[in-house]
């Protein structure tokens, strides 16, 4: 029966070409299945293996015998790379592929804002379109484990409704311009650490209810076209072509029927590539993550084994059929869409969209008055610390990009104060002095000769001769900092800087820290500082993005969507076994044991009432809100909770309302408080508005791993509505019952 079901598309396709000419998968007026069906069909055995499997580092085969282009490739999710070799990780030397760099993931996570997501998608989407690339490696929606993973930078933060409704709109921006989203790395790739050896071993609860649901956002309401493998092992099998996530999961219960492409290097296994949901087999051997071969193509897994194993039986003509459908799938909704697309490259309009998201995510953590920055005319503004100057769209990994310009705070700064008061700069410290990164030049001089004692010194100095003292510093995007292959070590800052903010501290001027990072970094100084910011990699613009809030051409409305912790130890990780795994005796890879299960982030920290540095959903406003009104209402099988807010400053300004759920009776352990809706509010000073939030049984529910099925328990509940975790407005009790 199943084999007579797909005869009619191609009958279709052969009853089509009837009336022209035109072979139905080339005539653009013809249904997406129809096109494939047809085209599946002129195809030799050959030809469809090909099609499985990379042709380049960052191409995978078409069927130039009928037209039909290659997939192309490329990173990364803040931008589109510069132009590799053919065969190789290093630049091909173009002088036409410097991009508009966007801000990093976790910046436009703390925006809270889906309207910022879907500008970042179509922008980034249509750079790729225009660059000619149909699939964009990105974005990276991995749940925050540990403050200590080198990609936080890259992702989304740790909650997984942030994570899961801010990733819908980048993926519907990105592939409104005929280019593949590549939500990734699926999943459980939660650390750096030895990501290609270590097995990550998560009971289906905190699965289904931590690490999933971002996935399935981007799938079923972001409809993604693409998905990739990760590196790691989960519950023993490569993720690659594990059977559970890809052909159980992301393929049967989720019905995704686009293409699962590998990590570059993360197919390590003939059989399981052919039987568990591979569709893309890319980066293995060539010159990428291991050695082997020169013209390795042909021994890739889906290559010769693939067709070894066709003809001996091993492997059926229905399994490689999937595959083949799933990618002319992708290259029909891409570079031959029925509807040509054509993108953009470098716009204005891109540039302004990166500044405008950077500043939407830039959090005020602290703030006793002393900003936006008020310096006396004919004043002098300190600016201190390496990351004022150091540009950061560079390094990092596999999102390293080559930008067109990056403006810097310091060169903002300058732009700002000119002619009102005088900027001056001491480096404070020596960072990462490296500036050229897999070919890509800065071509800026970070050399120093002064010892870190001289460095802290003339800061010190100079700082009493200063009005007022703006520190900027954090991390970079060095080894064991925010880069990937490697994770950081503590959350410590680095360099010695937090005895530097001591000093600065100490002399006794108004002083801003304005920390520049893509992941949480202790602040033991914080009750010693006037404010402090939350600066983020915000890309080309960072520079004019961070001055505009400090100066308060943008007032500030970023959330953290990670929380601050006081230490790394009061973190739920805290054995070896946990993190970043172990090794028994005997085990061919490393095991890792999410014992904490849901307790990740804010869950932990909110139920275990632990003190942090600033709290998930933390960021303030040079504006004030009033709350009112709040209620709970039943409403059918639903609830409606409500709260009125007001802007009662003097500037607009927005505000994200937050709504937690607490359930109260629960018959497993389940966190202090879950986010389940959140909608940012821009205000005029005085204007109020009724924000509505709908609560279903579905965000009452836990994932019951017995049923296989998620459950909401009857019983007392709470609705908590607030400006983050853990500054709650109002408390709603309200019970469900069957
Ligand atoms: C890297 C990364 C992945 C990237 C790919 C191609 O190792 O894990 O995010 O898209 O390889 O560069």
């Amino acid at each position: 029966m199943k084999k007579l079901l797909l005869l009619v598309p191609m009958l279709l396709a052969l009853a089509c070409t009837e009336k022209s000419d035109t072979p139905a998968y080339l005539d653009p007026s013809q249904p997406l299945e129809v096109r494939v069906e047809d085209a599946l069909f002129r195809m030799t055995l050959e030809e469809k293996v090909a099609m499985t499997h990379a042709q380049s580092k960052f191409s995978s085969s078409g069927v130039p015998r009928l037209g039909i282009p290659e997939l192309w490739h490329t990173d990364g999710p803040h931008g589109i790379r510069p132009e590799v070799l053919w065969d190789d990780w290093d630049q091909a030397g173009w002088t036409n592929d410097s991009c508009t760099a966007f801000p990093a993931l976790i910046n436009l996570a703390a925006t809270w804002n889906r309207d910022m997501s879907a500008l970042y998608g179509r922008c980034i989407g249509a750079e790729a379109r225009y660059r000619k690339k149909d699939i964009l490696l990105g974005p990276g929606i991995n749940m925050g484990r540990t403050p200590l993973n080198g990609r936080t930078f890259e992702y989304m933060g740790e909650d997984p409704y942030l994570a899961g409704a801010l990733v819908v709109p980048y993926v519907q921006g990105v592939q409104s311009n005929g280019v593949a989203a590549c939500v990734k790395h699926f999943a459980v790739n939660n650390q750096e650490t030895r990501r290609t050896a270590t097995n990550s071993i998560v009971d289906d609860r905190t699965l289904y209810e931590i690490y999933l649901p971002a996935f399935k956002a981007a799938v079923q309401e972001g409809g993604a076209w693409a998905v990739m493998g990760s590196y790691n092992l989960y519950n023993g099998q490569f993720n690659c072509h594990n059977k559970k996530l890809l052909c159980d999961i992301l393929k049967g219960e989720w019905g995704f029927d686009g293409v699962v492409v590998s990590d570059w290097g993360g197919c390590r296994d003939d059989d399981e590539a052919v039987a568990n949901g591979l569709d893309i087999e890319m980066g293995t051997w060539t010159n990428g993550l291991r050695g082997a071969a020169s013209d390795s193509y042909s021994n890739y897994h889906l290559a010769r084994p693939f067709l070894e194993r066709l003809r001996d039986g091993r492997a059926t003509q229905e399994q490689l059929d999937d595959k083949v459908r799933r990618i002319l799938r992708t290259i029909f909704r891409t570079s031959m869409a029925s509807e040509p697309h054509f993108g953009a490259f470098t716009s204005p309009e891109h540039f302004a969209a990166a500044r405008q998201i950077a500043a939407d995510g830039v959090v005020l953590l602290k703030n006793d008055g002393v900003l936006p920055l008020h310096v006396p005319k004919g004043g002098k503004l300190l600016v201190v610390g390496e990351n004022a100057y150091k540009m950061m769209v560079v390094g990092g990994g596999s999102s390293n990009l080559k930008t067109k310009y990056e403006v810097v705070p310091l060169d903002a700064l300058h732009e700002a104060f000119d002619g009102k008061a005088e900027v001056v700069w001491e480096r404070g410290y020596v960072g990462d002095t490296n500036t050229v990164y897999n070919k890509v030049v800065t071509g800026q001089n970070l050399s120093e000769s002064r010892s870190a004692e001289q460095l802290l010194a003339d800061a010190v100095a100079a700082a009493a001769q200063a009005d007022m003292v703006l520190y900027m510093g954090g991390l970079n995007k060095s080894a064991h900092q925010d880069n990937e292959s490697t994770d950081r070590e503590d959350i410590v800052l680095p360099y010695g800087q937090d005895a530097l903010i001591e000093a600065l501290a100490a002399v006794g001027k108004p002083l801003v820290v304005v920390n520049i990072s893509g992941s949480p970094v202790a602040m033991p100084w914080a009750s010693r500082v006037n404010a402090i910011v939350q600066g983020w990699y915000g890309g080309s613009e960072s520079g004019h993005a961070l001055v505009d809030v400090l100066t308060g051409a943008v007032n500030p409305s970023g959330k953290l969507p990670f929380t601050m912790p006081i230490a790394l130890a009061d973190g739920p990780l805290k054995t070896e076994r946990q993190y970043p795994g172990v090794k028994p005796e005997g085990e061919q890879w490393w095991q890792e044991y999410y014992d904490e299960g849901v307790f990740i982030g804010y869950r932990w920290y909110s139920t275990l009432k632990i003190p942090v540095r600033f709290a998930f959903g933390h960021g303030l406003s040079y504006t004030t809100f009033d709350w009112a009104d709040a209620s709970v209402k039943r409403k059918g099988g639903s609830w409606t909770v409500s709260v009125t807010l007001k802007n009662t400053g003097d500037v607009a300004g927005a505000e994200v309302v937050q709504l937690y759920v607490s359930d109260q009776e629960a018959s497993v352990a389940r966190p202090a408080r879950e986010l389940k809706g959140f909608e940012k509010v821009y205000l005029k000073p005085g204007e109020s508005r009724r924000v509505q939030f709908t609560l279903s049984l579905q965000d009452l529910s836990f994932f019951d791993a017995a049923a296989h099925a998620w459950v909401a328990e009857p019983g007392e509940f709470q609705a908590l509505i607030g400006a983050s975790s853990d500054d709650i407005k109002a408390v709603l009790p309200f019970r469900y019952e069957k």
